[in-house]
């Protein structure tokens, strides 16, 4: 007969084994209105259709927009993709997601430099560009739509949804 498993000593120990197994997604772009908070929407529908066990958040390298709710043109392209993304709200990066985070993905080189510059020293988060994920896209970026007409949303979304199905293989692999 097989040995019996051998259990987590306390709570505290079953809780860091099962919070360390969990990757932890966060989505960066500038605002945290327009693009992460769309690739944190698309990979929330992902990983739930999937039955993925994972941590989600989105946040922005600047403040400006904090405690807004996705601009009105993202939320519209999230809910014509079945979506609801009204109920999230700005937040700036903060230095304790590079230890909260077992993957942070930048939505384009800016973000990406500005989180290499922001991250403390030996922090566990992995660091890279979304469309990384997509083969044949490494390096890109995902374009920023703030500036843009509606059209330009309906690209991110198909973007951050593209990369969101390479994720949920990657993490299931
Ligand atoms: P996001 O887009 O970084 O994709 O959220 C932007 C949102 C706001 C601004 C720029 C980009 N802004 O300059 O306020």
């Amino acid at each position: 007969m097989p040995g019996k498993p051998e259990l987590p000593r306390s709570h505290e120990e079953c809780f860091r084994r099962v919070s360390e197994a969990t990757p932890a997604i966060l989505f960066v772009c500038l605002g945290n209105i327009c693009r992460s908070p769309l690739a944190e929407g698309a990979f929330r529908h992902e990983a739930q259709l999937a039955g993925l066990e994972v941590e989600i958040d989105s946040a922005g390298t600047g403040g400006w927009h904090q405690g807004e709710p996705p601009d009105q043109r993202a939320r519209a392209a999230a809910k014509a993709g079945g979506v609801d993304i009204s109920n999230l709200r700005a937040r700036q990066v903060r230095l304790d997601d590079f230890d909260r985070f077992t993957h942070i993905f930048a939505m384009d080189e800016q973000n990406l430099a500005d989180l290499k510059a922001m991250a403390p020293a030996g922090s566990k988060a992995e660091i890279t560009l979304l469309l990384d994920l997509v083969s044949g896209r490494e390096g890109a970026s995902v374009s920023d739509p703030y500036y843009g007409g509606e059209e330009m949303f309906d690209y991110t979304w198909e973007d951050v949804s593209t990369a969101s199905r390479a994720l949920v293989e990657k993490l299931t692999a």
